[in-house]
């Protein structure tokens, strides 16, 4: 479960990008977060990653206050959080399989859980047939797959994924009990 109590989140002394925020995720939740440009979305997301961190307020992850998590707790955090960036972030010179088995070599888990792991995801995102290939060398929406299996590979608590939906993904949604919440920064919720 994700939680916000009185999250404020300000840019220098005077910009105001997040006001007065309060939400609940439970888990198994899926929430599309809409709002204007600059509406503070991305901020919000940065948030719960320790990217940027609030002024004031409370933001609990699976019951635990990140607000008052020190610089090396953070990469603990963040391994419970899959995150797909906006340029995917997938590194050249590793193919699909590396980059997608990274997050478990980081943590050092057993070669044999990571293989089964890799193939399990890559499955899901039906990229099986190209394991081996650089990312360069995929599509737009292939690289956009091995970011999302990059993110599940170590089953999150929670999964983020910023910008525009993807339609392979509209089979595997419609399994998942689908809730939206609006947002946009002049009407907190
Ligand atoms: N690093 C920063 N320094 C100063 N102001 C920032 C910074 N990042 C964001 N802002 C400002 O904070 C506000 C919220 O920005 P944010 O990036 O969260 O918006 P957004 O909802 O993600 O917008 P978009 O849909 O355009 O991506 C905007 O007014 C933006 O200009
Ligand atoms: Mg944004």
């Amino acid at each position: 479960m994700i939680q916000m109590f009185h999250v404020y989140k300000y840019y220098g002394k005077h910009h105001v990008a997040l006001d007065d925020i309060n939400l609940k995720i439970e888990k198994g939740e899926f929430v599309f977060l809409v709002g204007s440009s600059g509406a503070g979305k991305s901020t919000l997301l940065k948030l719960m990653i320790c990217e940027e961190r609030a002024e004031q307020g409370q933001i609990l992850i699976g019951g635990k206050n990140i607000s008052r998590l020190n610089e090396n707790q953070v990469p603990f955090l963040r391994r419970n959080i899959g995150f797909v960036f906006q340029d995917f972030k997938l590194i050249r010179r590793k193919t699909v399989y590396e980059n997608i088995a990274l997050p478990l070599e980081i943590v050092g888990a057993p070669g044999g859980e990571i293989r089964k792991r890799v193939q399990e995801v890559l499955k899901m995102v039906q990229l099986e047939h190209r394991r081996n290939q650089f990312p360069q060398f995929l599509s737009g929406g292939e690289q956009q797959r091995v970011a999302i299996a990059r993110a599940l590979i170590n089953r999150p608590l929670s999964y983020w994924r910023m910008s525009r939906p993807v339609t392979w993904m509209n089979s595997f949604r419609s399994k998942l009990w689908i809730c939206s919440k609006i947002f946009t920064s002049a009407e907190p919720p």
